[in-house]
């Protein structure tokens, strides 16, 4: 693993101007303002296995520590609820041996966390969000391990999105309230933004902060409905290289911006 070999600094000196930078980036953060809900599109990772000369499933495995680490810098920093786009429901037609090795990542990784320490130490109650019927059968059932190992906590939540869209999302919350106005448990004219926000896989609970890695400015059918206000922060890092520093610089960015809801 040598992501930092870019670098000209020999790489114990990068590491120790890392560690400094990151204290005083804790430091500039104000705990009592941390972005409670961050969502990240994580993107980047055939471009940068590209430019290691490496495949794209060894880009998405990168990828996959990176989102490990990311839950100890979030966590750290106080952050409650995270929500991860891992695979969309348009990523379905990627080449099949590609799709086939994501699958694969997705099923050891559920399995992994259902039982890894740092889970259970900081309490965080797993949930996949998206189509599930659309998995093969091994994530579904690494989806239930860890979804039910990890259901009794509350203290925080990670949403990983797979076989996910916004739009698909939005579809699934207005089908489930005709449903309830075809029963007669549901008066139309009750139906409002929190109502319909209710009925969402994030079941209303909106981001603070979006951020997307790898370059691109747009959200690419990510919580549509939930980011009407929050704030969006776009890095051109690839995801596997995304680091603690570029996590907690963008934490300082958005306290530094004013948030005013249209008031
Ligand atoms: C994001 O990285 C991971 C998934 C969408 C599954 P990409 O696979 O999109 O990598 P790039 O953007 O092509 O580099
Ligand atoms: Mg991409």
């Amino acid at each position: 693993m040598s992501l930092l070999s870019h670098f000209r600094l020999p790489q114990p000196m990068t590491e120790v101007l890392y560690r400094t930078y990151e204290r005083r980036l804790l430091h500039e953060i104000h705990e009592d303002r941390v972005p409670q809900h961050v969502g990240v599109v994580m993107d980047g990772n055939r471009r940068l296995a590209r430019s290691l000369g490496r495949s794209p499933w060894e880009g998405h495995e990168l990828g996959s520590r990176t989102v490990e680490a990311l839950l100890d810098w979030a966590g750290d920093a106080g952050v409650k609820t995270l929500t991860l786009y891992a695979f969309s429901t348009e990523n379905f037609s990627r080449p099949a041996a590609e799709v086939d090795a994501l699958m694969e990542i997705f099923a050891v990784k559920l399995a992994e966390l259902a039982t890894d320490r740092r889970i259970h130490d900081r309490q965080v109650h797993v949930e996949v969000l998206g189509r599930l019927e659309m998995l093969p059968r091994p994530v579904r059932d690494a989806i239930r391990t860890a979804e039910e190992a990890t259901a009794h906590y509350d203290r925080h939540r990670l949403n990983f999105c797979i076989a996910y869209g916004g739009r698909q999302e939005i579809i699934d919350a207005v089908r489930a309230l005709i449903d309830k106005v075809q029963a007669g448990d549901l008066d139309p004219e009750d139906i409002d933004e929190e109502k319909l926000g209710k009925h969402l896989y994030t079941a209303g609970d909106d981001p603070d902060l979006i951020i997307r890695t790898g370059g691109e400015s747009r959200l690419s059918n990510f919580l549509l409905y939930q980011s009407a206000y929050s704030e969006l922060f776009f890095t051109d890092v690839f995801f596997p290289a995304f680091r603690k520093i570029d996590f907690l610089r963008i934490i300082r960015a958005y306290q530094q911006r004013a948030r005013r809801f249209g008031k």
